[in-house]
């Protein structure tokens, strides 16, 4: 295999990696979890999470794709001839693939909800608006599933379009425009959110804590929410990293990912709980926290109208520049192993996820709480692909930290890892029991959830 893609440069594995991790997670569902947990409890378990487990099963997935040199599916049964092991471990790339698919289709439509609210900000539809007017047209939204599937078809679209590209044409250039556009924009809502906030209250709530105010159901979100913002064991991260250069290092490129993931994480968590006291509001609402109770402090604020416009371009950014390497590990993988060109390989990927995604659109309205299909399932489609996919991610990064730790040799790793014996031992233990054991711990809970 000659004609592996490579990127340009030296850091563009760093910038796609950041791309991919810094999504709806940081700005949509982190605050959120953070508000639904206690605060600084939640964030100080997250945090150990991300650097006691994250961190090294990053540098497992990273090295995973590239010693490969291949997409996630035909990296794994590469890598399993190599080391004459059991073929099981390339269920490691199908567990990536299945997840990558199941969480593009609803992460587009959650992102085309911000489509919607650019527009919204943008024309000043919600200015002077109140609490319950905001409410029901964001009510009035889910209810209407052609509006949901419009967005959701723009926004999958649109990223199709970029990975039809090329990984240099599409994937990098795209990149380039947009991560930096990104850290302006949120430093710009940054300013905006404590001039006009209640920076202080923001502070206080996310960096006190009382380890008491942390259920275990706190801990598992926590646990759950450093994969996902990670982007870790969906084969996002090995497909980037095939096209690695082998010089860089990789503990450092994943300790920056990591640091970069967990500060704009912070700063959004700073700039939303401070919009969101400064107008009174409180912090605990949930999923509707972006999209009800920021918009009413956007609302009732100078230039709101246009900040919020721009704060839901950011959403977008960061979505995008996370959906397509959602995309590329499938794509690349029908590219290697059936032989189709990038943009057919691209179009199968889409076209099924955004059929998929069509059931998450269907979850809000006629398969919404109280329908027939809802009482019969006893849960929405979306519930169960979320469910799917809270199994599968974790699953996948067990097995990546489990093969990476077991099955490659200590020369292996050393070649990847160019590091001193001490990393390389903090690292392997890392992944070897401390990893495993955590992931573990949240299956034990997950699990029991499969029933009902
Ligand atoms: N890390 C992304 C976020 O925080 C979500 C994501 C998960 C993207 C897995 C790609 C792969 O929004
Ligand atoms: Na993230």
């Amino acid at each position: 295999m000659s004609t592996h893609n490579v990127w340009t440069h030296k850091g563009t594995f760093l910038l796609a990696a950041v791309g991919s991790a810094v999504g709806l997670g940081n700005l949509w569902r982190f605050p959120y979890l953070t508000g639904e947990n206690g605060g600084g409890a939640f964030i100080l378990i997250y945090a150990l999470t991300i650097f006691a487990v994250g961190i090294p099963i990053l540098i497992a997935e990273t090295m995973l794709g590239r010693a490969s040199r291949r997409s996630p599916i035909m990296g794994m049964r590469f890598l399993t001839r190599c080391h004459n092991t059991s073929r099981a471990w390339e269920s490691i790339g199908w567990l990536g693939a299945a997840s990558a698919f199941m969480i593009l289709s609803f992460y587009s439509v959650i992102a085309g909800w911000a489509i919607h609210y650019t527009w919204q900000m943008l024309t000043g539809s919600l200015v002077g608006a109140d609490a319950e007017m905001i409410g029901e047209g964001f009510d009035a939204l889910l209810a209407a599933p052609g509006l949901l599937t419009f967005y959701h078809t723009l926004f999958i679209v649109a990223s199709g379009l970029i990975v039809g590209m090329g990984v240099h044409k599409g994937i990098e250039s795209g990149l380039r425009i947009i991560m930096p556009a990104l850290f302006a924009i949120l430093l710009v809502v940054l300013v905006y959110g404590i001039a006009n906030g209640d920076f202080a209250a923001a502070a206080s709530f996310l960096f006190t804590f009382n380890i008491a105010d942390l259920s275990l159901e706190g801990w598992l979100a926590a646990m759950g929410q450093s994969f996902f913002t990670l982007s870790l064991g969906m084969g996002a991260i090995m497909a980037y990293g095939a096209y690695m250069n082998s010089e860089v290092s990789l503990t450092r490129t994943a300790i920056a990912i990591a640091i970069v993931d967990t500060s704009v994480a912070m700063v959004a968590g700073l700039a939303i709980f401070s919009l969101v006291f400064g107008a009174g509001l409180s912090p605990g609402q949930g999923p509707g926290l972006m999209f009800v109770t920021l918009p009413l402090a956007f609302a009732e604020m100078p230039f709101g109208a246009l900040v919020g416009g721009v704060f839901f371009i950011l959403v977008l950014g960061a979505a995008i520049s996370s959906s397509i390497s959602l995309i590329e590990p499938v794509a690349a993988y029908l590219v290697e192993r059936f032989d189709m060109t990038r943009p057919q390989a691209v179009a199968l990927m889409v076209v099924a996820s955004w059929a998929l995604g069509l059931l998450t659109v269907a979850s809000f309205n006629i398969w919404a709480e109280g329908t027939l299909f809802h009482a019969l399932a006893g849960r929405s489609p979306f519930e169960f692909i979320e469910l799917l996919t809270n199994i599968f991610m974790p699953l996948g990064g067990l097995l990546i930290a489990l093969f990476a730790g077991w099955a490659l040799t200590h020369s292996e790793v050393m070649k990847e890892m160019r590091t001193s014996e001490t990393w390389f031992m903090i690292w392997r233990f890392l992944v070897r029991f401390v990893a495993p054991a955590a992931v573990s711990f949240v299956f034990l809970r997950t699990i029991p959830q499969v029933e009902g």
